[in-house]
């Protein structure tokens, strides 16, 4: 990318969108140099889809419901991001799990969010595995994509506590504030050309991260 010229990212959803929505915010204000060039949902019922279509922004539908394999879905998927030509994909609430027919050519150029404090709870019900777990604290990750789910090298986490009577939905309330914040944060990095992933893992500035990535709390942009 040339200095000074916006990236391009393709932004998959499969629900309500609000990550999606912080990156249109962060667009719109300058924050994330970049322009959502395309929106894509395997759920036709999927509400982001509307944030998307509010914000002048292209949507695409790709029902997985219509193929007979995961590695066919993911054929589909591949071929509607290759043709917006996208610096970035961004995994934003994207619920299904994805092959290597999708991972493998866009190594280094996928990321994700995942709400708990990786490598703790890959899958589902991250916030509950986290309260029947008696921990003290949760979180979120923005992680680089890699074959193995939710496994791939972090890039940057953000905590929070856990408070005496929360539930799943308050815990969840309170970590979603958090993925909005970092998840722009981390595909600027990547926009800007600050941001790898390499043998080593993912590298900042040239440097590895550590292993559970930034710690949002030390962050300095
Ligand atoms: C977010 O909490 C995101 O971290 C999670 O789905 C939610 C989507 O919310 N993603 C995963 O669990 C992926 N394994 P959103 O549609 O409002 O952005």
């Amino acid at each position: 990318m040339r200095p000074g010229q916006k990236g391009r990212l393709a932004i998959l959803i499969s629900g309500r969108g609000s990550n999606l929505q912080a990156f249109i915010e962060a667009c719109a204000s300058g924050q994330l140099a970049a322009e959502i060039c395309v929106v894509i949902s395997n759920n036709p019922a999927a509400t982001g889809l509307d944030r998307a279509a509010a914000a002048g922004i292209p949507t695409r539908c790709i029902d997985h419901r219509d193929f007979p394999s995961r590695e066919a879905f993911d054929a589909a998927l591949a071929r509607e991001v290759a043709l917006w030509r996208a610096d970035l994909v961004i995994l934003a609430g994207f619920m299904r799990i994805l092959t290597p027919v999708f991972i493998q050519p866009l190594a280094g150029r996928l990321l994700n969010v995942h709400p708990s404090l990786l490598p703790k709870y890959p899958g589902l019900q991250t916030h509950q595995r986290a309260l029947d777990a008696g921990d003290q604290e949760a979180g979120v990750t923005v992680h680089f994509v890699t074959l193995e789910l939710d496994g791939g090298p972090p890039i940057i986490q953000a905590r929070v506590p856990i408070i005496p009577g929360d539930t799943a939905e308050s815990l969840a309330a309170r970590v979603i504030v958090q993925e909005h914040v970092i998840y722009p944060l981390a595909a600027q990095w990547h926009i800007a050309g600050r941001l790898q992933l390499t043998e080593q893992g993912a590298c900042l500035d040239g440097k590895p991260l550590p292993a559970t990535g930034i710690d949002y709390r030390q962050e300095v942009a």
